[in-house]
C-alpha cells in the first residue's frame, strides 16, 4: 500500500424528505447568500426547486437562481454563473440536480474567487479556493457529491476536461433516494454504469497489497450488480435505490482508491466521446470500458482473473488465466447491455469515421504531448486500435 493523505470533510445528510434541511444546512455552513443552480427542468417538474426554496425562506435565507444546466456541462454557463454570483455577493452555491449541475457549480464557485480564466483549472492547475459548496442529489453517477473533481466542456472545440480540489468538496451533500425514482430508466443504467466505472477505474491498479481496498470495491461492486437489475425491473423500489445512492458516493469519494495506482483511461477515452456526441457519460463508459479492459488485460492479467473470479463468479482457469480474464469482462459487459446500455458505436450513436478526430482530441488536444496514462500507457496507436475495437 502506498502513502496516502485521506480528506473528505462532506456532512451527508441521507434518506426520505431530507431535502427539507436545505435551508439549515447552507446556514450550519456559513451561507448568506445563495446561488441555487440547477439543470433542464427535472428539480421544477418535480417539485423539489419549489421545496428547497421554502427550505431557503424558512431560514430568511436570500438567494438567486441560475438553470440550464445541460448534461456534459458547457464553459458557456459557468462564465455566466461567475458573473451572476459576483453580481449578487453571493457566498454559497447550491446545486440541485446530478452530477453535472453540482460539477457546474464547482466551477462556478471556485471561478467566482479566481482574477484569471477558470478554464486555468481545467487545465492542471489545482483549486485552492472556491465559495462553498452544497448539494441536493436527484441521480446517483457521478460521485460529485462527495468528489475533488468537476468536468466541463469548453466550448471553443469542445474539450472534456476535468479538474480538483479539496476547497471544491460539498460542505454537504443531501442524498435522498427518492429523489431517483423520477428518472428515466436509461439515465437510471447510465448511472449504475458509471458508478461500477469508478469501481473499476481505481481496481485496476499497479500498487500490490491493497487487499483492504480490493475487497471494499468487490463488495460495491457486488452490491451493483444486485441491485442494478432490481432498480430497472422496479423504479420505485426505494431501499435499491438507497443502496445504488450510498454506493455512488462510496465509488468515488475515494475511500476505496486510497493508497493504490488508478487507472482512468476509460474514462479519459469516454470523455471525447461524450463530449463529440453530448451521450451520458455512462453509457459512453459501457462501450468504452469493455473495450478498453480487453486491449490492457496482458499487462496484468491476474488482476483481471481475479475481478472475474470474486465479482462474475467464473471459475478460476489457472492454466489459462486469460481465458477466465476474458469470460469477466464478458460477463460485465452482458450485465451492462442486460440493464439498457449501448454494446458498441452504432447503439451509442457514435461514428467509425470519426475515429481519427477523436484520437487527435484525446491524445494532443488542449495541451497534451500524445499519450494518456493510467494502469498502463496508451499513445494515438493504441488508442485508435481501442475505438475501432467498440465499432
Ligand atoms: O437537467 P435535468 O432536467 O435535471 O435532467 C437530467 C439530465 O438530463 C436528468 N435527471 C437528473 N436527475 C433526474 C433527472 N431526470 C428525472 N428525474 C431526476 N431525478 O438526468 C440527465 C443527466 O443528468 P447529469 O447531471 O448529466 O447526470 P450525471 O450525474 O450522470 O452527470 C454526468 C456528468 O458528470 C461527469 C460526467 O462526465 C458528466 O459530464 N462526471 C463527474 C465526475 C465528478 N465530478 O467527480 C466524475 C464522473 O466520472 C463524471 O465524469
Ligand atoms: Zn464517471
Amino acid at each position: 500500500m502506498e502513502n496516502f493523505e485521506f480528506y473528505s470533510p462532506t456532512c451527508f445528510v441521507f434518506g426520505k424528505d431530507t431535502e427539507s434541511k436545505a435551508g439549515e444546512l447552507v446556514k450550519r455552513f456559513g451561507g448568506s447568500k445563495v446561488l441555487i443552480h440547477y439543470g433542464g427542468g427535472s428539480v421544477v417538474r418535480s417539485g423539489l426547486l419549489d421545496r428547497v426554496k421554502a427550505s431557503l425562506d424558512k431560514e430568511n435565507i436570500p438567494y438567486v437562481e441560475l438553470g440550464g444546466v445541460k448534461p456534459n456541462p458547457r464553459s458557456g454557463l459557468v462564465y455566466e454563473g461567475i458573473d451572476l454570483c459576483r453580481k449578487e455577493n453571493v457566498d454559497f452555491v447550491l446545486a440541485v440536480g446530478g452530477g453535472s449541475t453540482i460539477d457546474s457549480s464547482k466551477a462556478i464557485a471556485a471561478g467566482v474567487v479566481y482574477d484569471g480564466d477558470f478554464w486555468d483549472f481545467y487545465q492542471g492547475k489545482r483549486i485552492e479556493k472556491a465559495l462553498s459548496v452544497g448539494t441536493i442529489l436527484t441521480i446517483a453517477a457521478a460521485g460529485s457529491e462527495g468528489s475533488p473533481d468537476t468536468v466541463i466542456t469548453k466550448e471553443e472545440g469542445m474539450f472534456k476536461r476535468g479538474a480538483s480540489g479539496d476547497a471544491v468538496r460539498p460542505k454537504f451533500s443531501i442524498l435522498n433516494p427518492a429523489l431517483t425514482q423520477t428518472l428515466p430508466a436509461y439515465q437510471t443504467a447510465a448511472g449504475i454504469t458509471d458508478i461500477m466505472a469508478h469501481l473499476y477505474e481505481r481496481y485496476l491498479t499497479n500498487s500490490t497489497d491493497v487487499e483492504v481496498t480490493d475487497r471494499l470495491i468487490e463488495a460495491l461492486l457486488l452490491t451493483m450488480k444486485h441491485e442494478g437489475p432490481r432498480v430497472i425491473a422496479d423504479p420505485n423500489n426505494y431501499e435499491a435505490r438507497a443502496n445504488i445512492m450510498w454506493a455512488g458516493m462510496m465509488a468515488h469519494n475515494n475511500s476505496c482508491g486510497v493508497g493504490r495506482s488508478q487507472d482512468w483511461n476509460s474514462h479519459t477515452i469516454e470523455h471525447e466521446l461524450s463530449a463529440l456526441y453530448d451521450c451520458a457519460h455512462g453509457a459512453g463508459l459501457a462501450v468504452t470500458m469493455p473495450a478498453v479492459f480487453t486491449y490492457t488485460m496482458d499487462h496484468n492479467v491476474m488482476r483481471f482473473a481475479q475481478a472475474a473470479v470474486r465479482i462474475w463468479g467464473c471459475q478460476m482457469d489457472f492454466e489459462h488465466p486469460e481465458v477466465t480474464a476474458k469470460e469477466g469482462i464478458e460477463a460485465f459487459r452482458n450485465f451492462l447491455s442486460s440493464i439498457g446500455m449501448p454494446k458498441n458505436f452504432e447503439e451509442l450513436g457514435a461514428k467509425e469515421e470519426d475515429i481519427p478526430k477523436l484520437v487527435e482530441v484525446l491524445c494532443r488536444g488542449d495541451g497534451r504531448d500524445g499519450s494518456i496514462s493510467g494502469f498502463v500507457t496508451l499513445n494515438e496507436d493504441d488508442c485508435t486500435k481501442i475505438y475501432k475495437m467498440m465499432v
